[in-house]
């Protein structure tokens, strides 16, 4: 992704929620920012006035996939009749962002299957550069499993959220599903593109997800790293213009669209990957969940289930951030990561101590609120900037990834 040298610019979509009346301040904060232009759904267009929405952007607001497409009379020879004009696949193709705010429980479920039945969802299949949404929805509809699970293969695909927010409804319900304020998303917008030069020529290293140790050839010992983490925090160095490889062990997840992705399955496989990338970095982040011990002597065929006891016997895998900090240049920075069941600060710090990386993220593992799991985290950060380890509240893992990067720019 390069660095737009034009002012940037901004689809701004509008689905049929309730909020879309929204969207003339939300315009009315972007325009001072970037350039926008709008595409409205039909649901949309029954919520919020097209008038008032062309008044705010002082452009003609899209809704037809079909108006302004030329049609190809029957029996044109292949190849002798005008190329098809689809004016607005020309603005889907020159936009830097897709912004779908708000954004409702059936536009997600047609975005996450790929639907192309109208303008909105046709542009998104088209657009090569991120899509974000602001969901704006009843509590219930998005806390009901298919709105979770649409949301979670967006995510996945780097898709950002911003919002829901917790809070009032506009059905007199309390909870999740409020449109985020249109001054945050104007925000995230303008911190978004002031974001994008300042990485740009930099070379990130992220690992992400666990690692697996064979114990024969059809078992592994492993973890519940969901790499969920590792992934948002390379898809925040991509947004900010570095290039990324991804070092990964297994994971369901799909790698952001722009990174190198090296697929590893033991530590001893991620650790030579890292070693090899590592004289090129300027960033080193240590996001994966390794396995500390391998097993010894790996058995060449299935155990069979024969005993009623079976020992392992376990040697300690090489520790992958302590040599990254002993063989790295003063000028390459380096995350690393501290999962922990209990004492969170107490083993977290001494940790730091004994690998004084430039940041140590924290995070709870283990139980209910259990980092790998979840989509949401909180964190703790140790930074050599600060006297003080900083909390990061309750947020999402993409939301997070970006404040640890900008903890890391201080
Ligand atoms: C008054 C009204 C308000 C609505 N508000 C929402 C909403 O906030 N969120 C949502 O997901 N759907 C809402 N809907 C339902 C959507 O408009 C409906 O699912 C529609 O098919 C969405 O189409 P679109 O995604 O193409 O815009 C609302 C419907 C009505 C009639």
């Amino acid at each position: 992704m390069t660095q737009p040298s034009h002012k940037p610019r901004v689809l701004l979509g509008i689905t049929g929620s309730v909020a879309a009346y929204k969207a003339v301040d939300l315009i009315q904060k972007l325009k001072p920012l970037v350039e926008v232009k709008v595409v409205l759904t039909d649901a949309g267009s029954k919520l919020v006035p097209l008038k008032a929405l062309e008044k705010a952007s002082g452009s003609p607001v899209w809704t037809s996939l079909f108006k302004g497409s030329t049609p190809i009379a029957p029996g044109t020879p292949s190849g002798s009749h005008p190329l098809a004009v689809v004016p607005h696949i020309e603005y889907a193709k020159s936009a830097d962002l897709v912004l779908i705010a708000p954004t409702t429980a059936d536009f997600l479920a047609k975005l996450s299957v790929g639907m192309a039945d109208d303008l909105l969802s046709t542009l998104c299949l088209y657009a090569t550069c991120p899509i974000w949404v602001a969901p704006a929805m009843n509590v219930k509809m998005w806390n009901h499993p298919a709105v979770v699970q649409n949301a979670a293969t967006l995510r996945s695909r780097g898709v950002r959220f911003l919002g829901p927010e917790s809070g009032h409804l506009a059905c007199g319900e309390v909870g999740d599903g409020r449109f985020a304020e249109p001054s945050e998303i104007a925000g995230q917008v303008q911190s978004y593109f002031e974001n994008f030069n300042r990485w740009a020529g930099k070379k990130v290293l992220v690992t992400a997800g666990p690692t697996q140790e064979p114990i024969d050839p059809v078992r592994v010992i492993s973890n519940h790293s969901s790499g969920k983490m590792g992934y948002a925090l390379a898809q925040a160095a991509l947004n900010r213009g570095a290039e990324v490889v991804l070092v990964t062990g297994p994971t369901r997840l799909t790698p952001p669209v722009g990174v190198t992705v090296v697929k590893v399955k033991t530590a001893s496989e991620m650790h030579r990957q890292v070693m090899k990338h590592l004289p090129k970095m300027n960033v080193m982040v240590m996001a994966a969940a390794v396995a500390d011990y391998r097993v010894k002597s790996i058995s060449p065929i299935k155990i069979k289930k024969s005993q009623d006891e079976l020992s392992l016997r376990l040697v300690k895998n090489s520790d992958i951030l302590g040599e990254v900090l002993k063989k790295r240049k003063p000028t390459q920075k380096v995350v690393g990561f501290a999962a922990e069941t209990d004492h969170l600060c107490e083993n977290a710090s001494a940790k730091w101590k004994r690998k004084p990386s430039d940041l140590l993220v924290a995070n709870q593992v283990g139980g209910k609120q259990s980092a790998f799991e979840n989509d949401q985290n909180e964190l703790l950060v140790f930074s050599r900037k600060r006297a003080k380890p900083v909390v990061l509240k309750k947020d999402f893992k993409s939301k997070l990834a970006e404040k640890i990067l900008d903890l890391l720019d201080e």
